[in-house]
């Protein structure tokens, strides 16, 4: 049985870089609900592993970490052991890290409560790779929103020019299709299109447009 059935998810899942965490924090916007960007959980383990000197691939010692982690988030920022994080979770190698620490079983096991704990009301937009298949089986509207790997490496490109960063189209591309293969390989809790998710391609659309086919999709469920 969910924790808080009565309360509405809209689960939207997809691969790296497909805009879903945008689109998802815009609905929530639209809607007065919360927001989980539960890719944001596996970044932390990553991250705090890479402080506390534990390797990406050791999943005793990252279960154990995780079910510790001591994290809040205030006003869109994002604090470990009360340290201001939200930069440093959101670099390349700290994602590539992420993917690899959410292969492990005792992880994910460990960031379930802590996800759980955000369907609060009035309703909850969760993004990431299984909030349809595991984590809010009962959601609402599922959606799982995609583009092409060239778009978005495109997206990506452009989203690190314009902060002034570094950026390598061919990196990023390699990069994006290797993340692919881990997130949807993996026998722990794969990325997968449920059978009952609508789908969104946003290759040849815009972010405003992929918001009103989920905000269009929600209200035909009313
Ligand atoms: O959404 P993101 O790019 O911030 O996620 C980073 C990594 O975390 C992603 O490559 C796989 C993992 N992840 C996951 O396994 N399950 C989720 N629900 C969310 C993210």
């Amino acid at each position: 049985m969910p924790a808080n059935p009565n309360i509405p998810v809209i689960a939207i899942d997809g691969p790296s870089a497909s805009g879903k965490g945008t689109v998802a924090q815009l609905v929530a916007d639209k809607l007065g609900y919360h927001y989980l960007d539960s890719g944001a959980l596996y970044r932390i383990v990553a991250l705090a592993a890479q402080q506390q000197q534990v390797i990406w691939s050791n999943a005793q010692a990252l279960g154990a970490l995780a079910k510790a982690l001591n994290i809040s988030f205030k006003d869109g920022e994002i604090y470990l052991n009360d340290a201001l994080i939200t930069e440093l979770v959101r670099t390349e190698e700290i994602g590539r890290g992420a993917s690899e620490v959410a292969v492990h079983t005792p992880v994910r096991a460990a960031l379930l409560d802590l996800q759980h704990n955000f369907r609060t009301p009035p309703g909850l937009v969760a993004d990431g790779r299984d909030m349809a298949s595991v984590v809010f089986t009962d959601a609402k509207l599922k959606i799982y929103l995609t583009a092409s790997v060239e778009v978005r490496t495109e997206r990506r490109y452009k989203q690190l020019k314009s902060k002034g960063l570094n950026a390598d189209y061919d990196k990023i591309l390699a990069d994006l299709q290797q993340r692919d293969l881990r997130d949807s390989a993996r026998s722990a809790s794969p990325l997968i299109q449920t059978p009952d998710a609508l789908l969104l391609d946003t290759t040849q659309c815009d972010i405003q447009q992929a918001v009103d086919f989920v905000l269009i999709a929600y209200k035909k469920l009313a």
